[in-house]
């Protein structure tokens, strides 16, 4: 029997790996502009890590992690998102050490339990960037402009930025005090996760996923309306800092984010063309995250870009564009000494830098030079005991059926395609 891959993930065939491709590079040039360095981390953590680091309240830690006990006994976790592991790599390798602030950007596999729907996978892969160090509200633009430009140069449209500030635990005392005296009075009607978050951790239940949640949590008060004197001239420096630097923005009071070291600002790019799964990036600032996790008290900030929901947009919007590489030239052989030529001199030419095929499945001469047509080859020619003995093939230009006679050899076919390609130009 067949057998097939685990609910929620996909398979990138080739084609499709292109836009992938396109997507990671544009993250790359970016983030080589704003400053922002690659890590690589372990693809598993110790599970400790998420449960102290994204919060036992959260979703992502009571029902969606890819938990197990390792041949050693420990308890392992397969990465439900990056920040916890950043914050734990900056101060296991002390890069707090170096001038702050500490900028760095990453590519990763997730992995969340989740109900799979369009957009929602258990697993799938984020771009993201942190920043740790750096408490000036222009931090919070910078990066909230990374993710405008990253968007921006992915060619997507009818994206929007959302913003909000959370606040610090001191503005949240007496909001959370509010907020369970409203949640109290529906207590009845939460649903049994949230019920026990009430008294916990009540932000949790406004971004619950159950709809009868959601609808008691849209008229619950709202955070904005309760914050200290710190935060809310941290969100109005932040906000003049987007006004500056000419990108736009919506206020909206009901982002609170579902992981909970957020503190400050919180931002969401919320996208026209996906279905319910509509958030393309989200992110905010962290205060608290890096002393929760043995560090010394280091403000963080960052945000992650699902890719799967990157390439939804993309195709929603047909702005595919990427082609495969095809190959420049594809050598036909009849006979052995004719395929042992091809091999050596497809070969030579690869060495060289130049894409070039020859047939491995025996085919016939006619049935090579249709495959040759299929892979898009841009020259070809056949090589036969005559070519051999004279040193010469006649390389056909695929496109307008022009042939020209060539010595047969890597070098000479390069240079001959080479300068055809410059006087096109
Ligand atoms: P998050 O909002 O949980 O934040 O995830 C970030 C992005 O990952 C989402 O906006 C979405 O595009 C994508 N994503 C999340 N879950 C799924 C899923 N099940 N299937 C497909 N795509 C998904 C974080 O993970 C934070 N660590 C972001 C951050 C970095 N905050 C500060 N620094």
């Amino acid at each position: 029997m067949m057998i097939t891959k685990p609910r929620g993930t996909e398979d990138v065939l080739p084609g499709e790996v292109k836009l992938w491709q396109k997507i990671e590079q544009t993250a790359r040039e970016c983030c080589d502009v704003f400053g922002y360095k690659e890590i690589r981390t372990p693809v598993f953590e110790s599970t400790e890590l998420f449960n102290r680091g994204v919060g036992e309240t959260t979703d992502v830690v009571q029902k969606e992690m890819y938990t197990f006990n390792d041949k050693g006994g420990r308890s392992i976790t397969l990465k439900p998102e990056g920040t916890a592991t950043l914050v734990r790599s900056y101060i296991e390798n002390s890069l707090y050490a170096n001038p702050q602030p500490t900028k760095l950007s990453y590519i990763i596999p997730c992995f969340r339990y989740e109900k799979p729907q369009s957009g929602r996978l258990r697993e799938f892969h984020q771009f993201g960037v942190e920043c740790f160090g750096a408490e000036s509200p222009e931090t919070d633009a910078e990066i909230i402009s990374l993710a405008n430009t990253f968007l921006n140069r992915v060619g997507i449209k009818g994206v929007s930025l959302y913003i909000n500030s959370i606040g610090c635990p001191v503005c949240r005392k007496e909001y959370n005090e509010k907020l369970k005296a409203y949640f109290r009075s529906h207590e009845d009607k939460l649903c049994e996760t949230c019920k026990a978050r009430l008294e916990k951790n009540p932000m949790r239940i406004i971004d619950c996923k159950s709809p009868i949640c959601s609808e008691i949590a849209k008229s619950a008060p709202k955070i904005i309306d309760y914050l200290c004197e710190d935060c809310k001239n941290h969100f109005d420096k932040t906000r003049s800092s987007l006004d500056n630097l000419g990108i736009g923005y919506k206020i909206n009071p009901d982002i609170v984010r579902g992981l909970d070291y957020y503190t400050k600002t919180v931002f969401e790019f919320v996208s026209d063309s996906l279905g319910a799964q509509s958030t393309v990036c989200g992110g905010g600032r962290y205060s608290g995250l890096v002393e929760e996790l043995g560090g010394k008290p280091t403000e963080g900030i960052g945000f992650a870009a699902g890719i799967e929901r990157l390439v939804l947009i993309i195709k929603n919007q047909g702005l595919e564009s990427e082609n495969e590489v095809t190959p420049e030239v594809f050598l036909a052989a009849i006979g052995d000494s004719a395929v042992r030529a091809a091999q050596k001199t497809v070969y030579e030419l690869r060495l060289l830098g130049m894409a070039a095929e020859q047939d491995l499945c025996g085919r016939s001469v006619k049935a090579q030079m249709k495959f040759a047509n299929k892979l898009g080859a841009k020259y070809s020619a056949v090589i036969g005991d005559d070519e051999i003995a004279n040193g010469k093939i006649n390389l056909k230009n695929m496109k307008n059926g022009e042939t020209a006679e060539v010595a047969l050899s890597a070098d000479a076919i390069y240079e001959f395609i080479k300068k055809a390609e410059r006087e096109l130009e």
